[in-house]
């Protein structure tokens, strides 16, 4: 490699605790603007194309759990570079294969103004296909999480539910979600910063891990 090479980066792009840019769009569920959205919570989530089959798998598992999100105040907004009248020929494809209804937006992007904004695109690749990026958008319109997964990997919508309780748990509670935390689970303290409470914790490890009262 010399020095004019470069490594790619693909999701470079936002991170944790920048602003979501606002945009408005056409999507499926009529113009979608992301500033309407303050007072919720919103998972914006890119997919390369329609009519693939892992996007497919996507789109389904995330229109039974529509009801999960919906009772977290969290609004999902997809987004790929096709046109809505290919969202539309796939939503009805997808209802007519697998008896499932997507009821939440499918945002079009064919200029993928939205997709450079957010670092949807992976920079260098000559396809224009966004890649599997999610964004948990906070009700202050502030990105809180993201995850990036290649094409060929689907997400797991369970992670997508325990990751927007986690922080929904986080924010409420002002404390800390450990491994492998499941909503009702404890959290845990923020760790101290006093040395006082390191002398007088009981056990060695109990000034640096622990959970909090319930
Ligand atoms: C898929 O969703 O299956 C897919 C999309 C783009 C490239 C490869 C796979």
């Amino acid at each position: 490699m010399d020095g004019k090479d470069t490594i790619p980066t693909p999701c470079a792009g936002l991170r944790i605790g920048d602003v979501a840019p606002n945009f408005s769009a056409r999507s499926t569920m009529g113009q979608v603007e992301l500033a309407s959205y303050r007072d919720r919570w919103v998972i914006l989530f890119s997919h390369p194309a329609d009519f693939t089959p892992v996007c497919t798998t996507e789109f389904v598992a995330l229109a039974q759990e529509a009801a999960a999100f919906e009772e977290r105040n969290c609004a999902l907004i997809g987004l790929s570079v096709d046109s809505l009248f290919s969202h539309f020929a796939w939503l009805r494809a997808i209802r007519d294969k697998f008896g499932v209804e997507v009821r939440f937006p499918l945002v079009e992007d064919p200029t993928m103004a939205i997709g450079h904004a957010y670092g949807m695109l992976a920079p260098g690749d000559s396809d224009s296909a966004t890649v599997r990026t999610s964004y948990f958008i906070d009700p202050h319109g502030i990105v809180r999480a993201t995850t990036c997964y290649p094409a060929n990997v689907g997400r797991s919508i369970p992670e997508m539910l325990r990751t927007l309780d986690a922080l929904q748990a986080v924010d409420r509670e002002d404390r800390l979600a450990p491994a492998n935390w499941q909503k009702g689970e404890p959290l845990l303290r923020p760790a101290t910063t006093s040395l006082d409470d390191v002398y007088d914790a009981e056990a060695a490890g109990g000034w640096f891990l622990r959970e909090a009262d319930r």
